[in-house]
Parts: structure tokens; sequence; C-alpha cells
């Protein structure tokens, strides 16, 4: 067995009895929304009472792909010889005989909606495992008033673990981003995380903080801080898709630097879905609790964020051509890597753990 790149002991791309994020719940609805995944076409979409169901998308006949312009009513009507479908993926009727043969239902994957989210159990023939959905209530308290705003979502070729990786990889920043994000000299480069939570569906990456004198961007946004601003980040993957990456809450500080009241939160979601073994989704979003009703702000961060994905897509389609080559070999990685080689790793182990459940 030759691994796969950048694995070095399992040849599966990525774990597939786990959950990932299928999309946003306010992109599902009672229209059919294709979207291939793990190799699959499935249909996405909401029933009249609101619950979310995902199907294959051929029709098992002759392989005719489903979409949208084929529903009339409850139903999915295959445009090839009329089988028709009911919601649950059931064929319930054909044209020109009342038997239905076997083997003619469209296979159903099992999904939760937990909003925004609309996760999705990988490997339909396994029982879906409910432990290892992850909390994401953490990111939503009942009683915060964080905005969720510039949703969207975009289509990288390549794997969906580089694109995990590239996550973690805080020496990229300089050199990929440098009209988006800045550059870094040394003192402001890659900081080894100062603690790591590591539980069974998510673990975290705490940055050290980072304190600098306020800016007159930040004075404008919290007047109330002080003279200096002290920004504490963190990235963080919730189950095997999740990734909230420079989730940073903004600190004020005093002239000594002694650290006083959180002003602020600011948190990048990116939700990182296979499409194929060498293709994925990229759903991201932006969360935070201050100026919420400031529009203009919201277009700033968002097309920010849209500009700085642009620039990692660009970087990851360009290596995923020459990845085929790599399998199995030995990769050099630098101090900076300790984060995505961690998520690496944790990521293999479970490959490794359900392929041992198989053999
Ligand atoms: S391909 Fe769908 S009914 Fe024949
Ligand atoms: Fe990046």
């Amino acid at each position: 067995m030759t691994p796969i790149y950048p694995f070095s002991s399992v040849s599966q791309p990525y774990p597939q009895h786990q959950w990932y994020i299928a999309g946003w719940s306010g992109e599902i609805t009672t229209t059919p929304l294709r979207r291939k995944m793990f190799g699959r076409d499935l249909l996405l979409l909401r029933t009249r009472n609101g619950d979310v169901k995902a199907l294959t998308a051929l029709c098992p006949h002759r392989q005719m792909p489903l979409c949208a312009d084929n529903q009339k009513a409850d139903r999915l009507i295959c445009p090839y010889h009329g089988a028709t479908f009911d919601q649950q993926g059931h064929c319930v009727s054909l044209p020109f005989q009342t038997h239905i043969p076997q083997g003619m239902d469209l296979t159903p994957f099992p999904v939760v909606e937990q909003a925004p989210f609309v996760w999705i159990w990988a490997a339909p023939e396994e029982p879906a495992d409910m432990s290892r959905l992850p909390d994401t209530s953490i990111l939503f308290p009942a009683d915060d008033k964080k905005i969720l705003f510039g949703t969207g979502t975009c289509h990288v070729r390549a794997r969906s673990q580089i694109v995990l990786e590239n996550l973690f990889d805080q020496s990229h920043i300089s050199f990929t981003h440098p009209k988006t994000l800045g550059t870094r000299d040394i003192e402001n480069g890659p900081t080894k995380a100062c603690s790591i939570v590591e539980e069974p569906n998510r673990i975290s990456f705490q940055h050290p903080a980072r304190k600098h004198p306020t800016s007159p961007d930040i004075a404008a946004l919290f007047p109330n801080i002080g003279p200096i601003t002290s920004v504490q980040s963190r990235a963080e993957l919730f189950g095997v898709s999740l990734v909230v990456a420079a989730g940073s809450e903004i600190i004020s500080c005093n002239q000594e630097g002694q650290p006083g009241q959180t002003m602020g939160r600011l948190e990048f979601l990116h939700g990182i879905t296979p499409e194929t073994d060498t293709s994925t989704h990229y759903h991201f979003a932006i969360l935070r609790d201050f100026s919420t009703d400031c529009d203009e702000l919201s277009d700033l961060y968002s097309e920010r964020n849209r500009s700085v994905i642009t620039e990692d897509i660009r970087i990851l389609d360009a290596i995923e051509p020459h990845l085929s080559t790599a399998d199995g070999r030995h990769e050099p990685n630098f101090t900076s890597d300790a984060e995505a080689i961690h998520i690496r790793r944790r990521i293999e182990a479970l490959i490794r753990e359900e392929s041992t459940v198989m053999d």
C-alpha cells in the first residue's frame, strides 16, 4: 500500500465515518440543490415541514442525473423513463408497470441541521454515529449578540486535507496574503500555540496574546478601549470539517499592558468538505459581536475574507496537480508546520481507526 499524500500510513484521502458540512441552512430550500460530495452526486432539499434531506442524485435505472427541473410538487420525476421518487428517496411509481424492481430507491445520506450548518454523514452504508457530530453551541451562546455574515461557498481543485492544513498554517500569511493581511516581521510571525485543548470532537490551539498600541481603526470601533490592544487568537477544528481560524478576541489594556475588558470577538468559519478525492467545497462565513448593525463593516470584512480565500485557493489549486508524485514521500517540515502536522496526524488516526473497523 502506498500512502496517499499527505499521509504516511493510509491510502484513503479523508475519513468517511464522520460528519461534514453539507451547506448552509439558508441555501437548502424546497428546490433541490445538486452538490457532489464524497465522489457522489447528491441532492439536498427541504421538505414542506422543514426537514433537510440528502439523496443520491442519479436515477438507479440508467443513472440519469436528477435536478431541480425534475421536481413536480413533492415528487422527483426522472426525465429519462419517468420513475417517480418521494422526498425520502423511495421510488413510488413507474409509468408502465405496477411492480417496482428492487434497487430503485435513491440512497439517503443522514443529515442533521444545526443552524447555520447542515451536516452530512459521509458513509451512508454505516449507521450515523451521533457522538461524532461536533457540538458548535460554543460558537453560538444563547445570550450572545453575535451576527453571522459574509456567508458563501466556493470550490477548490485540491484535496480536502491540504485545504484543512492550510488553515492551521500561519507562516504562509506574509507570502500568500501580503496585500490582504499584510506582511509579518519575525516578532509578529508564526507563534507556537501556548495551549492545546484536545477533545474527542474538537481541537483548539490557543495562540499567545499580541499587544500593540491601539490603532486609530480599532479606537474608532471601540471608543472606550485603552491605549494598548491585546489580540488573543485561536485556531480550532470541530469534528473533521469545521475550522475556526483566526478566531480572535480584542481586549482592552491599560498603559502598562494589563488586560482588562474584552471589547469584541471576531471569528472566521471555514467548512471543508470533500467533493471528490482531489477537490473540495469550501464554505465560509464570519461571526462578530461588535458594531453588529454596521453594514459597511460587514461588507469590508466579507470582501476581504473572500479575497483572502481566493488567494489561498490559487495556491492550493497550483499544488494539487503535483501531489500524486508526492505519495509516500518523506516531506521536510518547518517549525511553524507543527499545528498543521498535528491536525494531519489526528485525521490520519481517524482514517486508520475506520479501516481497522472495516478489516
Ligand atoms: S433512467 Fe430514470 S427511469 Fe430510466
Ligand atoms: Fe491563507
